[in-house]
């Protein structure tokens, strides 16, 4: 290690996962002695923690690489490629004029001290097996303390829906114990920390051997000082009974589930092997806003998909106007490398036919967000208060339970970021509500 102890810069890519594991991969490179900068001009080491999720996520990290291309002429900048992108780019790093000169993939972070001394010293190296194992449950991410936090608690896929690159680019599915999540929650309130998401690339597929994602959401929920527990990504497949009731019966539990549908067509589902018809996925709405009727439903959506028509796309349009989602993320069908869909059905729907559908959901979506904001105006949510509004320093920006953006004047002089407060709704945007404290 030379005397000045090398910076790094971190750019992360994609889903809250990387956001996380940027988290993990602070932690392990403190340890090692290096320091952190906050832009690649003061770096010596830029790690780019990469998203393979589509196609421009995909673009976006070859535009990043591409200006970095001067400052390692300049200066001999080590550059390492992290994450999803990691298991793609093998060729790329063995390629003699390449820019990169590490790679690690989501599971082989602890060996980025040993690669980057090498390649300080002109040595390429790359990590990137997945493991069957790895959880990273004995390392304490580096966060910047605030008043939320995420908890990793499962990584991995066994899903294998067939348009998606996850299972391969992150391996199977794996959970840490119930404990050492639970103390990192209970260390997580000492700190100040009021929320909690437990992240997982399927969180209620979680089970440690003795206790499944319900235990889990419980028993974090229990955590002296933590006020609020949210989870993402969930599957419509695992929702039991007992998911249900902990979500309805646990006041710290939020009030939302992201529910992943994808499209509203069975044809299509089933292309996309994701393991329920419409009907079910209506019923399991049903069901769920039968056991908590205040529950704010998301959900994401692709459009385009292989061979689907026009009166299948219409289908999913239907389905967005009868359950009315609060928020809906509408991509269009992008083809990954050696996913299922790619190796065995056309990707047929032209470029613009995919596009004009998005540009349509999201704008039907658009007015069912605005109307259900709107019928919000004179209720009273209860807000967790994150900071300074955007626009003007006497405003605070929080959230509902429901993960909803609302902004109010600063007339309580109590208040802090952390607090908890109730805030009757008075006005009403797409995305934001408007209200004063009571
Ligand atoms: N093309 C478009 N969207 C995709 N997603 C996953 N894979 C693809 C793909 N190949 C979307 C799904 C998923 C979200 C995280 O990303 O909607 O729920
Ligand atoms: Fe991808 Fe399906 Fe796994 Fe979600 S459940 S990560 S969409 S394979």
């Amino acid at each position: 290690m030379p005397l000045r102890p090398p910076a790094v810069f971190i750019e992360t890519f994609g889903c809250q996962m990387n956001e996380y594991d940027t988290e993990l991969v602070r932690s392990i490179l403190k340890d090692s002695g290096y320091r952190f900068t906050d832009s690649a001009d003061t770096a010596d080491v830029v790690l780019l923690n990469t998203c393979a999720i589509r196609e421009n996520a995909h673009n976006k990290v070859y535009g990043h690489l591409g200006a970095l291309k001067a400052l390692k002429e300049d200066k001999g900048l080590v550059i390492g490629v992290l994450g999803c992108m990691a298991q793609n780019l093998k060729k790329d790093l063995l390629e003699e004029n390449s820019l990169i000169d590490v790679l690690a993939g989501p599971d082989s972070y602890r060996a980025l001290p040993e690669l980057l001394e090498k390649a300080a010293a002109g040595r390429k190296g790359m990590a990137v097996d997945l493991s069957e194992y790895e959880t990273y449950t004995d390392i304490t991410p580096d966060r910047i303390e605030g008043v939320a936090a995420w908890i990793a608690v499962m990584r991995g896929c066994d899903n294998f829906c067939t348009f998606c690159v996850v299972p391969y680019t992150r391996g199977r599915e794996r959970s840490r114990e119930l404990d050492g999540v639970v103390r990192e929650a209970e260390a997580l309130a000492a700190s100040g920390c009021k929320q909690v998401t437990l992240l997982g690339q399927n969180v209620n597929s979680y089970r440690d051997g003795t206790h499944d994602f319900a235990d889990l959401l419980l028993a974090v929920a229990e955590v002296r000082g933590i006020e609020r527990v949210r989870f993402i990504s969930p599957h419509p497949k695992d929702f039991p009974e007992k998911l249900l009731e902990a979500v309805a019966g646990h006041p710290r539990i939020c009030k939302h589930i992201h529910l992943p549908l994808q499209t509203g067509n069975d044809r299509i589902l089933q292309l996309m092997d994701r393991t329920y018809t419409r009907a079910e996925y209506l019923a399991l709405v049903d069901q769920i806003r039968t056991r908590c009727p205040e529950i704010i439903l998301t959900t994401d959506i692709i459009a385009g998909f292989c061979s689907e028509t026009d009166k299948e796309f219409a289908d999913t349009e239907d389905l967005l106007r009868e359950v009315e989602y609060h928020l809906a993320y509408i991509f269009q069908y992008s083809e990954r490398k050696n996913t299922i869909a790619a190796r065995k059905y056309a990707d047929d729907v032209p470029a613009g036919v995919k596009a004009a559908r998005v540009t349509k959901l999201v704008e039907f979506q658009r007015g069912i967000s605005l109307k259900k904001n709107l019928e919000m105006i004179g209720k009273t949510v209860e807000v967790l208060v994150e900071g300074e509004g955007k626009r003007s320093r006497d405003q605070w920006m929080g959230r509902t339970g429901g993960n909803i953006v609302t902004v109010f004047p600063k007339t309580d002089t109590s208040l802090k970021p952390g607090s908890l407060t109730s805030v009757r709704i008075t006005d009403a945007t797409v995305t934001t509500l408007y209200g004063e404290a009571v």
